[in-house]
């Protein structure tokens, strides 16, 4: 238990320093309008969160219309290359806007501005501030900079900050589902990932933090939480020791999993991303004796050849993720996966190419995410080897996995027809208010006619009809 008597003076006085900070801060937003854009990963989402709360605080407001704010970020991905050159085709689109409203401010946001740094500001020049992911608490004195009428960088990497202390702003959020941030950065050298160099080094956010924002949460009506990071299996959290006291027994990630799923048996509790190499059986126990954490893996594969495995210095080979696989099936029967899945890596032969496919055959995902490979400056793939794979190759090769994994979802959602599943809705479908849409416990998307006695937030069992290959299909029952 933490002793708040004890430390209610020091609290006061960071109160008032505090507050004496968000007066001088308000001045700087001054009501004026933010419009945040996000592309790439959820977790630029859920730093795009961040962002607003931190410009709230000083007194910015948010609008949904780029063409009425004063200032544009685009939180930014660099992953693959097309992910670099969406956000440059949306930058013309903001010049264009800026021509009308020439006092409008744009900012560049997330692993883009981290990449290019302040040659971002020569390249594009209408961009008026680069901040890379770890700076995001300078962006209030970073637009005063521009106010002033210079332009603004700040990318510097941190081994410490993760935002524990500050409440994201809900964005486009549907009041039922939210992300939390646990994590930042990812020490892993995947050599195709550009990630390690953009978001820095890994760091497990305070386990309290985490905690309180998922009470919170679930007490403002939100009903599931997923807990992000690059690789959520290496979370690793120890509260510093208070003087005189025993030393704090760290918490790791099944740790951190039973406490959140202990917030409310009604709370969801979801996950992403975990790392073969390091995913536990501790974690599977975790996940097996919770019914509220949800029965749902997302654990990339890239390849299912050892020898590019370890190309992609993966640290792991095909019967090692075959023996996790089993694990999963094992601990959780019926557990629903997913995966990514890279094709075309350097020097990928046909043969290896196959034993992916074969993979994706002994796993039969539930989802996956799958992409050509797409060099990207500064990894160490790019470094070390030769990008030889022919264009038409990879897309041939994606073709082909894309068309399997059609298959494979399709035959993962019949499992469901016939059965009664509990499902959480989350609002209207996207089609029509006339049907509510919610997940099951393995993240199929269910659709279904809205029942008056039901709304969001509420779970529901229903019996499921028939499916498409990426929707289920069917109705409430008692
Ligand atoms: N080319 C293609 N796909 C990539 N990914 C990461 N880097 C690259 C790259 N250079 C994919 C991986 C990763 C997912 C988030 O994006 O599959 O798991
Ligand atoms: Fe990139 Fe590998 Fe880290 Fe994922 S685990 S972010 S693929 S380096």
């Amino acid at each position: 238990m933490l002793d708040f008597a004890h430390t209610t003076k020091e609290h006061d006085e960071t109160r008032q320093g505090e507050a004496l900070l968000i007066e001088n801060n308000v001045s700087k937003g001054n009501g004026r309008k933010l419009y945040i854009e996000s592309y790439g990963c959820q977790m630029n989402f859920s730093d795009s969160e961040i962002v607003a709360s931190i410009l709230l605080e000083t007194g910015f407001e948010t609008t949904k219309n780029y063409q009425e704010a004063d200032v544009v970020f685009i939180n930014t991905c660099s992953i693959r290359e097309n992910a670099e050159q969406r956000v440059r085709n949306r930058l013309k689109e903001f010049e264009f806007a800026k021509k009308s409203n020439p006092g409008m401010i744009v900012g560049v946001l997330g692993c883009m501005a981290e990449r290019l740094k302040a040659k971002f500001l020569e390249e594009e020049k209408l961009v008026d501030v680069v901040v890379g992911p770890d700076a995001y608490r300078d962006l209030p004195n970073l637009i005063s900079q521009v106010d002033d009428g210079n332009r603004s960088v700040n990318v510097l990497l941190s081994r410490e900050e993760t935002y524990a202390d500050i409440s994201p702003v809900r964005l486009n959020s549907n009041g039922i589902t939210a992300f939390i941030s646990i994590m930042r950065g990812c020490d892993n050298m995947c050599s195709f990932c550009v990630v390690p160099f953009t978001r820095g080094r890994e760091r497990s956010r305070d386990a309290a933090s985490i905690v309180k924002e998922a009470h919170d949460l679930f007490n403002s009506g939100y009903r599931e939480v997923t807990l992000l990071g690059q690789n959520v299996d290496s979370y690793k959290y120890t509260a510093p020791t208070i003087e005189g006291q025993e030393a704090s027994t760290p918490v790791n990630f099944a740790n951190l999993l039973a406490l959140v799923a202990e917030v409310n048996p009604l709370l969801r509790v979801r996950f992403s991303t975990s790392h073969p190499k390091d995913i536990t059986d501790e974690v599977l126990h975790t996940m097996a004796s919770y019914d509220n954490i949800c029965k749902y893996i997302h654990l990339p594969v890239q390849s299912g050849n050892s020898r590019v495995l370890e190309l992609m210095n993966r640290t792991y080979d095909r019967d090692w993720y075959i023996n996790r696989i089993d694990a999963i099936n094992r601990i959780i029967p019926g557990c629903g996966i997913s995966t990514d899945i890279i094709t075309g890596f350097c020097t990928e032969t046909e043969e290896e190419h196959q034993d992916t496919v074969s993979m994706m055959d002994y796993v039969k995902y539930d989802y996956a995410f799958m992409f050509a490979y797409s060099e990207r400056p500064g990894t160490l793939a790019a470094k070390r080897y030769a990008d030889d794979i022919p264009e038409e190759i990879k897309k041939s090769r994606l073709t082909e996995i894309v068309a399997k994994q059609r298959a494979h979802s399709f035959e993962r959602l019949q499992q469901f027809v016939g059965k009664n599943q509990r499902v959480l809705i989350e609002g209207f479908s996207k089609r029509s208010d006339k049907d509510f849409a919610g997940r099951n416990d393995q993240n199929a998307m269910a659709i279904f006619p809205v029942d008056e006695r039901y709304q969001a937030g509420d779970y529901v069992t229903v019996m499921i009809e028939s499916c498409t290959s990426a929707t289920l299909l069917g109705k409430i029952v008692d």
